[in-house]
């Protein structure tokens, strides 16, 4: 898959692969069914999502990292597929969760099959990965394992906040930086740190891939509120304004409350409690007279520089570092 000419390209001079190239690899290995024919109804909710498509970032973060070690494992593949089926697993439920409409362009699971099936199609894609992981050679499966499930639970910790910062009206910056580290940042950190212990890395240098991929999934998460507000539907795959709707306290949300006159505050208050379509129209006007785009800007830039901090304190050649380096750039611009 191809998702942008910028990144994608011909095999490498020093002999490491793009983005492109490993997403086209992975894509081959992923694109089979993973799951079983009956029950039909399940089984084909968890892969009718699979099929939509994704930029498969994570699971070929996971090979990236292990590439820049050493050759590509085959254990990577399958540590790199149980976490694509882990992200997706967290979809499904995220949308029922933020009451979602669309992903990926298409009708959410739950929209399409109905919220007990998305639940349990959501919790056999986990399994599914667990199942992945159980393929792993023994040398690895214990460290793998403990980083995998720690990383579970943070993502669960942090979509339990972001459904309790719903409720509340003031949420302070830190705290929101918290909740999404837990919810996304964790995920990319951990399906980098785990391709490198594939690839022999030291406790240093997956420290210092780990906590670049903790800051390029903070900057990675202001880009995705950014867009849920501001992108195009169309390309995004996503239904524009539906963290508005949902009241959730994003970057766009904390910035406004900060900088807006106290009419729009007092607006901006008033709509939490609507329902309606024109909610969102509203709340976008709000929005766009509060600097937000250099706001976004300013944030995404503040992470993505500590991100490539640690990108250059890890002890490979530089080139070693160019794949990854070209993906951090891609995601900070990417409009889906
Ligand atoms: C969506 O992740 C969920 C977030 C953490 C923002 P992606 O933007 O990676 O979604 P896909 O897999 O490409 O659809
Ligand atoms: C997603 O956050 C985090 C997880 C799925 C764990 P969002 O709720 O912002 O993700 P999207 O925008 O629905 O993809
Ligand atoms: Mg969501
Ligand atoms: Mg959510
Ligand atoms: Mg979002």
């Amino acid at each position: 898959m191809s998702i942008s000419p910028s990144i994608d390209g011909k095999q490498k001079k020093n002999g490491l692969q793009s983005f492109g190239q490993l997403s086209a690899i992975f894509e081959e290995k992923f694109k089979k069914r993973h799951f079983p024919d009956e029950p039909q109804q399940l089984y084909d909710a968890s892969q009718y999502l699979l099929t939509a498509g994704g930029k498969r970032i994570r699971p070929v973060m996971c090979l990236m990292a292990n590439e820049m070690f050493d050759e590509l494992k085959e254990d990577a593949y399958e540590v790199a597929t149980a976490i694509e089926l882990f992200h997706n697993f967290t979809l499904v439920h995220d949308d029922i969760m933020d009451r979602a409409p669309l992903r990926r362009g298409m009708p959410t699971v739950h929209t399409k099959f109905g919220e007990p099936t998305a639940l349990l199609a959501g919790d056999v894609m986990l399994i599914a990965a667990y199942e992945n992981l159980n393929k792993i050679s023994n040398e690895y499966l214990h460290r793998i394992l403990s980083l995998f499930n720690s990383t579970a639970k943070k993502v669960c910790e942090g979509q339990q906040l972001d459904m309790e910062f719903e409720k509340m009206e003031h949420v302070n910056f830190d705290t929101y930086v918290k909740m999404i580290s837990l919810k996304t940042s964790v995920l990319l950190a951990a399906s980098l740190q785990m391709g490198a212990i594939l690839g022999g890395a030291g406790a240093g240098n997956q420290g210092h891939l780990y906590e670049f991929g903790k800051n390029l999934g903070i900057a990675f998460q202001v880009q995705d509120d950014y867009l849920d507000a501001f992108g195009n539907p169309e390309k995004f795959g996503k239904k524009q304004g539906g963290d508005i709707m949902a009241n959730k306290k994003t970057f766009l949300w904390l910035q406004a409350m900060e900088v807006s006159s106290d009419q729009q505050k007092g607006e901006l208050r008033g709509l939490s409690s609507r329902v309606d379509d024109n909610k969102i129209e509203e709340v976008l006007s709000i929005y766009k007279s509060c600097n937000i785009d250099g706001w976004a800007k300013e944030l995404k830039q503040k992470y993505f520089s500590i991100a490539m901090v640690h990108l250059e304190e890890i002890a490979v050649t530089s080139v070693r570092k160019k794949p990854l380096e070209e993906l951090a750039k891609y995601l900070m611009e990417r409009d889906m």
